[in-house]
C-alpha cells in the first residue's frame, strides 16, 4: 500500500541522506544493483542499476527490454533535500547555563515553525576507519530531542503582527542545561563540550573518531493522517520527498519497457542545484551517456536517444489555500484532491511547454486521473525547479508538475493522498509511454 510506504519514508529520511539509504533499501529489495562511478559498467537488458554521489543524491534505472545504443530514456526527477538548519559544526556553546549549538539557515524554511517544536538532530559522520581514511555512519534518533524555545508573548507583544527572527541570535538549538559560566564554577565533567561526544556515544563508537560531520536539524513528529476524513497527509519534508518515494514506486513497478526509465533524485535543490551531485552538475548527463555506451552505442546514439527522451520534473505545487486565496491566482491554482498540476511560467522558471504539457496531460488521461494546472499571480515572482536546469543541459524536453501542497518549507506540510496515487499512475504512464 503506498500511504504506508509514503509514510514510512518520509518517517525514515530526516536528511538527503537517509533518502537514499531508504531509497536503495526499495531499489534493492527490487532487484536494482549499485553501480559503482569509478568502475566499467556492464549492463544487461530489463535490469535495474543505481548510482549515488556524496550519499545524497541517487539516479536509479532500468535499461530497456532490448540492450541497444539508440534508445529513449523516459525520466522523472525529484529533490532529496528540504529546507531545515544546518548545526556549525559540533561546537557547543554555552550561554545562560544552557549548551546550545549555532545554526546556519539551509534553503528557504519558515522559522517560525521550527520553534516550540521537537526537534532532532540528523546527518552524516566521518569517522575514521583506522586505515588512514574515513567511513560514513548515518545519524538519527527520536528519542535525542532539542529545542527552540519562543521568547514569551509578555515580553514580545507585537509577535503577532510578525517577528523577524535572526537566525544568527534567536535560532540557536538547546541541547541541554549545563553549569553556568558566570558564576567562575568549573563546569561538570560530564558535561560535553562538543556535540560530537553526545553522537558518538549513540552510535557507540570512540569521540575521536569524529573527524568532520553534515548535521542537520528535523521534526522528530511522525507523518500523520489529517482532515476529518483522513484524507489529508500531513510530515516534514513532504517537499520533496512525496515526489521522491513516487518515482520510486513506479520504477520498481515497470518492467520490459523498451525505453529505459530513469528516477533521478537530487540533492541541494533548496540551494541551488550547483554542487557536482545537483541537478546543475554532470550527473544526469553522464549515467545516461554511460547507458548508451554499455549498450554499445556512441556519443552519437546518445545524442539519438537524448533527442527522443522526455522528463517529468515532480517537485511541489501549491494548492490553494482558502484563508489566504489572494496570494494565488485563483483560475490557475491547483485544489487539493483534483490531481498533479502542470506548472507553467512565462519566464521559464518551470520547464513546461504547451507541447510538453499536451504530452504529460494524454498520460494522465491514459493513467485515468485528473490533471490540473499551476501559474503564479502575474504580479509576484515564482518558484524555481529542477526542470529547466536538467533539460537544458540535456536538450531534452521537459514538463514541470507537482501535487498542490499547503504550507510549503513549513515544518509540516499537507497533501492528499489521493493525489499522490495519482502522481504515481502518471508516472508509471510516462515510463510505459512506447
Ligand atoms: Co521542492
Amino acid at each position: 500500500m503506498a500511504v504506508e510506504s509514503l509514510i514510512n519514508y518520509l518517517d525514515q529520511s530526516p536528511t538527503a541522506f537517509h533518502a537514499v539509504e531508504e531509497a536503495v533499501k526499495s531499489l534493492a529489495a527490487a532487484g536494482f544493483k549499485a553501480l559503482d562511478e569509478t568502475l566499467k559498467w556492464s549492463l544487461e537488458a530489463d535490469t535495474g542499476y543505481y548510482v549515488i554521489r556524496n550519499g545524497s543524491s541517487l539516479i536509479a534505472f532500468r535499461t530497456g527490454s532490448e540492450l541497444k545504443g539508440e534508445t529513449a530514456f523516459r525520466i522523472v526527477t525529484a529533490h532529496t533535500d528540504s529546507p531545515s538548519f544546518r548545526l556549525k559544526e559540533g561546537v557547543i556553546v554555552k550561554k545562560n547555563g544552557m549548551l546550545t549549538v549555532g545554526v546556519e539557515v539551509l534553503g528557504g524554511p519558515i522559522f517560525s515553525t521550527w520553534l516550540d517544536r521537537d526537534l532532532g538532530i540528523a546527518g552524516r559522520v566521518l569517522v575514521k576507519d583506522g586505515q588512514g581514511g574515513t567511513e560514513t555512519l548515518l545519524y538519527h534518533n527520536d528519542k535525542r530531542k532539542v529545542l527552540i524555545p519562543n521568547p514569551p508573548i509578555h515580553l514580545n507583544r507585537s509577535v503577532n503582527k510578525g517577528f523577524e527572527y535572526n537566525p544568527q541570535t534567536h535560532l540557536s538549538c538547546i541541547l541541554q542545561s549545563g553549569s553556568p559560566e558566570e558564576d567562575g564554577t568549573a563546569g561538570n565533567p560530564e558535561e560535553p563540550e562538543s556535540l560530537y561526544e553526545l553522537i558518538a556515544a549513540d552510535l557507540n563508537i570512540d569521540a575521536q573518531r569524529i573527524v568532520d560531520a553534515d548535521l542537520i536539524l528535523y521534526d522528530t513528529q511522525k507523518a500523520a493522517l489529517s482532515g476529518w476524513k483522513g484524507e489529508f497527509l500531513c510530515s516534514g519534508r513532504i517537499d520533496n520527498l512525496a515526489m521522491c518515494h513516487a518515482s520510486l514506486e513506479a520504477i520498481t513497478d515497470v518492467k520490459g519497457q523498451s525505453a529505459v526509465t530513469v528516477a533521478a533524485l537530487f540533492d541541494n535543490e533548496e540551494t541551488g542545484s550547483l554542487t557536482p551531485h545537483g541537478a546543475d552538475s554532470s550527473f544526469l548527463e553522464l549515467v545516461l551517456e554511460r547507458i548508451v555506451l554499455a549498450a554499445g552505442g556512441n556519443r552519437e546514439s546518445f545524442m539519438q536517444s537524448c533527442a527522443s527522451s522526455f522528463i517529468v520534473s515532480a517537485d511541489a505545487a501549491h494548492a490553494i489555500h482558502p484563508n489566504f486565496a489572494d496570494l494565488y491566482d485563483e483560475g490557475f491554482t491547483p485544489l487539493m484532491n483534483r490531481g498533479p498540476a502542470v506548472k507553467k511560467n512565462a519566464g521559464w522558471n518551470y520547464a513546461s511547454t504547451g507541447d510538453t504539457a499536451a504530452r504529460y496531460r494524454l498520460l494522465c488521461e491514459k493513467a485515468g486521473v485528473p490533471s490540473q494546472t499551476y501559474i503564479n499571480r502575474s504580479d509576484r515572482p515564482t518558484g524555481k525547479t529542477l526542470g529547466p536546469l536538467a533539460a537544458a543541459r540535456l536538450g531534452i524536453p521537459a514538463v514541470d508538475v507537482g501535487n498542490p501542497l499547503w504550507s510549503m518549507h513549513s515544518i509540516r506540510e499537507t497533501v492528499s493522498l489521493e493525489d499522490h496515487d495519482s502522481m504515481i499512475k502518471s508516472f508509471m504512464a510516462h515510463y510505459k509511454e512506447f
